[in-house]
């Protein structure tokens, strides 16, 4: 019998995450935030003083990751080499080299097996830009979840803010329309939906209400 997979892809800010968390919490599955690994590579990169346009050295890096996910309140922490490296992870600098990183073919075949490790029964939520179309084509159920651009700066404003970190909006808008721009077009796992997604524009809906469409679909699914 084969362990469930659940995939949520996207843009960034379209609030995978949450669905995620949501998800994996009410089905009792194991979680994967993808976005983490490829955000953890820019940072160790950055924290051994590695160039990020390095491909070999970055590569190296994404394969000697020691990354461990635990719970912690309402989420999960990020521990890279056992220290919690969440705040750090969130930077906006970081998604964007996280965003520049990922382009590299060496760096995201560094990391298949690790995201495919994390399949343990009794199932796994992946979210991410490739976890449907590239890494788990066989999911039983996968997701696209989108929203506009402007909505999607408005959350993550929102979400700096509340983690007390700095934020201005014309910066936030113009980094998501850059990363939109750099995962859609790379040549490697661009951002598209898999032909057999469920497609959620979630610009006009309540997280509630995305999750209940998610959740409809899923039980029709698995
Ligand atoms: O989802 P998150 O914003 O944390 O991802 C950071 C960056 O990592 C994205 O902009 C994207 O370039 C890259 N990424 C990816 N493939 C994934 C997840 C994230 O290329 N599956």
């Amino acid at each position: 019998l084969s362990i469930p997979v659940i995939t949520i892809d996207g843009p960034s800010g379209a609030g995978k995450g949450t669905l995620g968390l949501w998800l994996a919490k009410a089905l009792k599955f194991h979680l994967l935030e993808s976005g983490a690994l490829y955000r953890l590579s820019a940072l160790a990169a950055q924290l051994l003083g590695v160039d990020d346009s390095d491909e070999q050295q970055v590569a190296d890096i994404s394969k000697q990751l020691d990354v461990s996910f635990i719970p912690k309140g309402d989420g999960v922490a990020v521990m890279l080499n056992g220290q919690d490296v969440s705040a750090a992870l969130r930077q906006e600098d970081i998604g964007m080299a996280a965003s520049r990183v990922a382009a590299f073919p060496s760096v995201r075949s560094a990391l298949v097996e690790c995201q495919r490790n994390f399949v343990k029964a009794p199932g796994l939520v992946a979210d991410g830009r490739d976890m449907g179309s590239t890494i788990f084509p066989q999911a039983e159920a996968k997701i696209f979840l989108t929203a506009r651009a402007e909505t999607r700066a408005d959350r993550r404003m929102k979400q700096l803010e509340d983690a007390g970190l700095a934020a201005d909006y014309d910066k936030i808008l113009a980094d998501i329309k850059a990363r939109d721009e750099n995962d859609s077009n790379r040549s490697v796992s661009p951002l598209v939906a898999a032909p057999d997604a469920l497609v959620i524009d979630s610009s006009d809906l309540s997280l509630d209400e995305v999750y209940d469409k998610a959740l409809e679909y899923i039980r029709l699914k698995i």
